[in-house]
């Protein structure tokens, strides 16, 4: 048995996290992977109901879950309370000590045109941006007083050394190049971050590594996007940079994470935020969250084959034109959702798959 926390969270969260789990509920049955999932209030929803947005109940949950599965948290409700649902993400990033969050984006092939760049610039794009996330200005001392405020952006030798290894041991599982995006023109935090990087890449020679300024990478990546294998960066550049990321493909909608620790259960969610401008339409693009979900087996769960078939299952409702409004189509959620489940029945009623799903699980479950 593998336990699964679902947290919906506020705005288009839920809807995108229930057909996200109903893709992995549907592997798991048809598969006998024995997964459980069960769900708990966080961020906004969990504020109304328990008066903070990470309830001890909830962290407890997520502490000896497999992994969590995340929609998203936040919105205009909130703006004003004292600890804000977005609050309550990092206090779990933290709790768990998910320091690596990694951000995939890949161009599909035939799906140039959903990019509102051109072709000749996004084909074939396929970068990770790896983005260092209990650190940096998020969690340094904060001041807010009526004439000055400050964040500290505050990096250790050992959070720069972690994330680094993360990033070059990614790179070396696809096309061997980082580049570690920095300020190290100006920020003192940038300057051990690049010298640490450096000594870091010693380990490394099989795997190139290039420094970018931050002003420079957003640039880049959206004119030269295929200079990028993985993108290696701190907390508040790989926010923005991985936002970025969704022109090359079309819509932020699309884009799933993966945010790993040392140890313990991993989190999963889209990279897009709550979207109160779509909540309860049923028009939200659930593909990040499916998409989620698959590396939640990979990642998470050590299920690469059904990962592989989930993103197979993805792809092929992509390329079929069922686009929901943010990609120029008409499909619902929940028809979107539907139709990965069709792609993905397809698939599990092959033989071969089937018989390997089943004979992962028992290697897994021993
Ligand atoms: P957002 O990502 O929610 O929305 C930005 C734009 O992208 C909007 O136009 C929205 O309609 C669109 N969009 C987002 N997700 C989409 C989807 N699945 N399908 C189609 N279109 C989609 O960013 P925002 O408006 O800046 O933030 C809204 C709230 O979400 C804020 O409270 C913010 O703090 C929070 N937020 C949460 C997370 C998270 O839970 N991890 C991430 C980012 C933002
Ligand atoms: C994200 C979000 C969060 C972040 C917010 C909601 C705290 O933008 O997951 O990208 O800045 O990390
Ligand atoms: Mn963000």
């Amino acid at each position: 048995m593998r336990n699964i926390v679902l947290l919906p969270g506020d705005g288009v969260g839920p809807e995108v996290t229930r057909e996200a789990a109903a893709c992995l509920e549907m592997i798991s049955d048809r598969c006998s992977l024995g997964l459980t999932f069960e769900e708990h209030d966080f961020g906004g929803i969990a504020i109304d109901r328990h008066g903070t947005p990470l309830p001890a109940a909830t962290l407890a949950a997520c502490q000896s879950a497999d992994a969590v599965l995340l929609g998203a948290i936040g919105g205009p409700e909130w703006d004003g309370a004292p600890e804000r649902p977005e609050a309550g993400l990092l206090k779990l990033r933290a709790a768990l000590g998910l320091f690596a969050n990694l951000r995939p984006t890949k161009v599909l092939a035939g799906l140039e045109h959903l990019s509102p760049l051109r072709k000749q610039f996004v084909t074939a794009a396929d970068v990770m941006v790896v983005r260092e996330l209990t650190g940096g200005a998020y969690f340094g001392e904060k001041r807010l007083e009526a004439d000055m405020a400050s964040d500290l952006c505050v990096y250790t030798r050992a959070e720069i050394e972690r994330i680094a290894h993360i990033a070059f041991e990614t790179a070396r599982a696809r096309r061997g190049r980082v580049t570690s995006v920095d300020k190290a023109n100006v920020l003192s935090s940038s300057k051990l971050w690049r010298g640490v990087v450096g000594e870091v890449a010693t380990d490394y020679q099989d795997v190139a590594l290039e420094h970018l300024y931050v002003d420079a990478a957003a640039m880049a990546v959206i004119m030269a996007p295929r200079r990028f294998d993985v993108i290696l960066t701190e907390n508040m550049f790989g926010d923005i940079l991985s936002d970025q990321m969704s022109a090359l493909v079309g819509s932020i909608g699309l884009l799933p994470s993966a945010s790993i620790g040392a140890t313990g259960p991993g989190l999963f969610e889209p990279v897009h935020g709550s979207a109160p401008d779509l909540a309860g339409l049923d028009t939200a693009n659930p593909a990040g969250a499916i998409a989620s979900a698959a590396m939640l087996l990979e990642a998470g769960l050590g299920l690469r084959e059904a990962a592989v078939m989930l993103n197979d299952a993805l792809e092929a409702t992509l390329r079929s034109g069922c686009w929901t409004a943010d990609l120029g189509g008409n499909a619902r959620c929940s028809e979107f959702g539907a139709k990965v489940r069709d792609e993905l029945a397809c698939r599990l009623t092959g033989r071969d798959a089937h018989l390997e799903l089943i004979a992962m699980n028992r290697g897994c479950c021993g």
